[in-house]
């Protein structure tokens, strides 16, 4: 799953992803929230929901850039939206880069606060925080899918 690694944070404030590494993978597909992609045996894209304190975040959402604009990166997130649901959040949230964000507003995500949990949890030790993140927080309302 190399093509994630161009997407991750880096010092400059680029890239849109946390790092990711094999454990986390493993723990997260354990918990039964990753999600991939395949077209002929090869992962072509991925996501993940992550559950903590209470409220469910949607994380390493990419799709293989000659995949994009097929409509995988909305059925990756239909499926964790359907997941949280299932686990029975109320809400789905995610923190996006700007470039990203009207692909989410489609998707029906709307503004909101950070959660104070995801405050907590990352931002505070994040080398950005107070200093150029450029994340945008959203959330998707799972009472929607009824
Ligand atoms: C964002 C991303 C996941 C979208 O995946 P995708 O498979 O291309 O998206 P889809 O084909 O399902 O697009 C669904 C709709 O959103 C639109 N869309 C897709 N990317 C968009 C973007 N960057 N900005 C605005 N609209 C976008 C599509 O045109 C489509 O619109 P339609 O329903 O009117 O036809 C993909 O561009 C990506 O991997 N980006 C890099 C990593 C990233 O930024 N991840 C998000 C972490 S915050």
């Amino acid at each position: 799953m190399g093509f994630i690694d161009q997407y991750i944070f880096r010092e400059d404030g680029s890239g849109s992803l946390l790092p990711l590494n094999e454990d986390k993978v493993k723990y997260a597909i354990d918990k039964g929230g990753f999600f991939v992609a395949e077209s002929e045996n090869n992962v072509i894209g991925c996501c993940s929901i992550v559950g903590y304190n209470g409220i469910a975040e949607l994380r390493t959402l990419v799709v293989y850039p000659k995949y994009k604009r097929k409509g995988i990166g909305s059925t990756l997130v239909e499926t964790c939206k359907n997941k949280a649901r299932e686990i029975g959040y109320e809400s789905l949230y995610a923190l996006v880069k700007p470039d990203a964000y009207d692909f989410f507003r489609k998707q029906g995500f709307e503004d909101t606060q950070t959660p104070p949990e995801k405050m907590e949890k990352d931002c505070l030790e994040c080398p950005l925080y107070n200093n150029g993140c450029n994340e945008i927080p959203i959330v998707f309302r799972l009472d929607n899918l009824r």
